[in-house]
Parts: C-alpha cells; structure tokens; sequence
C-alpha cells in the first residue's frame, strides 16, 4: 500500500502517525495492505506476546469453517460483515465466491481501501456504516445486493471485542429484531484468559485507543439472546466446528460461536 491517498489515487488524507486495527490484522495474515505505523505496532505487540500474529490467522480461519458452515448446512446466500476490515486475505467473498457480501466499517479509510479492492464485483459491495445499527440499514441501502432478502449471515468476526456488555447486547439484540427468521449470527471473542496470558498487549490496545473487553466463556454466552447458541456452543476459534478433536488445545484468547434466529 502506497502511503499517501493522493498518489494511490483515493483521494484521501491518512494520519500515518496512528496505526489501524484492520491494517494490523492485514499484517498479520501475510496481505500487503499496511504502512509503517501498523507494523510497527504489531511487531510491539508481537514482542510482548508471541503468539499474536495466530490470533488473526485463527479468527480467518474460523471464519472460513464458518462461512462453510452456513453456505452448505444451514443454506445462507447473503451476508452481512460487520466491523470489516480490509476484504483480502481470506475474507468472506473469496470464502464464498458465489454469495452476495456487504461489507461495513466505520473507518472511512478502511471503507475507501475496501471499495477499491472489492473494484465492480456485483457480488460484493462495501459500505461505511456503524455497524451496532445494522438494524438502520436502509433497504435503498442493501436491496440492489439483497433483493430484499433478509435471511442473513451475520458476520462479527474481529470486532465484537471491542465493546463493553452493554452495548453489544443492543447492537445485536437490534439486529436480531431486524433479520428473518433463518438468519444465523457468527462472532469471535476474546477470551478472560487473554488477561492472564497477554495483558501487555490487552493494555498496548487500550493505549491506542481501542479498549478491548475480554470475556469468559459464559459471558459470551450471555450477550447473545435472543440469538439461540448453536451445538457446537462457544469453543476455542482454533477448533470450533472441527470434529474428533483429541488433543489439548492450545491457549489462544479467542473463542468463536454461531447462534441463530430460529426459523
Ligand atoms: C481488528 S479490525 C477486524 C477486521 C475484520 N473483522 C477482521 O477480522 O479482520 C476491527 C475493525 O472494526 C472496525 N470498527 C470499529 N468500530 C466499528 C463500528 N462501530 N462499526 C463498524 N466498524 C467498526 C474498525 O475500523 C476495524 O476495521
């Protein structure tokens, strides 16, 4: 990624003293779009726990079980990716070349580099927007990708750490209220173990300004009614839906979950 907007043709002034989440979890999983800044903090935080370039490797790769998942047992065409990040890398159109995918971040940034990427797919579109109102959508909005269809995957993978109890449980209770029945939710969290095994790095994100908010397993389990917990309950992202597992698993911080709006 070049490091100025203007010659990369976006048009786009970027603050290159501050580094971006999405741009971290890019270097992390090997992609090409991030600058200095971002490196520099991911190789920070890398410092102070090693495991760290994994929990973006484990959270794709959950994502990618999932997406499965939903596209060939459970049925799902459309998808919603909330908090998304840079659209490479494993992302949920390339997961699923044949589903329709709107991506939403809030980083106007992210959004740009995200369009530019995603080029004229009709299969594919990305949009700024708050995504704790995915309820707000507007069906101007999604209809042209949607066709008014809202039996939905809805995709929180990546993002529902960083907010507190409160405000996810409305986000998502919201959203669960404005999709139809069959629509089916899937989201990382980060573990309460984080904070025993990699609270340098918990703390370098709050410093950056993106407090992150661990939970046990349980409290994840309690932010998502009315979503209904599917069987494979809230396990280790690194294992989630993955069958005859007979080693321990490893200490990684983030769990992964499906629940759904019964049909
Ligand atoms: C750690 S990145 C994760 C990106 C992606 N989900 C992934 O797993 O690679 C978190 C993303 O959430 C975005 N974000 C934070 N708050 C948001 C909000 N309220 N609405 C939409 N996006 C948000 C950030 O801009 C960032 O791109």
């Amino acid at each position: 990624m070049h490091a100025n907007g203007q010659r990369n043709g976006l048009g786009l002034n970027l603050d290159l003293t501050v580094p971006d989440t999405a741009r971290m979890m890019d270097y992390w999983l090997g992609g090409n779009h991030h600058f200095e800044v971002d490196r520099e903090m991911a190789r920070k935080i890398e410092k102070m726990t090693p495991i760290a370039p994994h929990w973006a490797k484990i959270q794709r790769q959950f994502l990618g079980r999932v997406l499965r998942y939903l596209w060939d047992e459970v049925g799902l065409r459309d998808y919603i990716v909330a908090g998304a990040g840079l659209p490479t890398c494993g992302n949920a159109h390339e997961v699923l070349p044949e589903a329709r995918v709107l991506y939403m971040d809030i980083n106007p940034v992210t959004v740009a580099y995200g369009k530019n990427i995603l080029g004229s797919s009709p299969r594919a579109c990305y949009i700024q927007h708050d995504a704790r109102d995915v309820h707000d959508l507007r069906p101007e909005d999604i209809d042209p990708l949607f066709a008014g269809n809202r039996v939905l995957g809805v995709i929180y993978v990546g993002f529902s750490y960083f907010f507190p109890d409160d405000v996810l449980t409305r986000a998502l209770s919201r959203c669960y209220e404005w999709v139809a029945p069959g629509s089916h939710l899937a989201l990382t969290s980060l573990g309460d173990d984080s904070l025993k095994y990699a609270a340098p790095s918990v703390e370098a994100y709050h410093r950056m300004g993106f407090p992150l908010f661990p939970r046990s397993i349980a409290e994840t389990e309690a932010i998502l009614p009315p979503w209904e917990l599917t069987e494979h309950g809230v396990a280790a992202a690194s294992h989630w839906g993955l069958r005859d597992v007979t080693e321990p698993v490893p200490p990684i911080y983030f769990y992964g979950c499906v629940a759904r709006k019964p049909a």
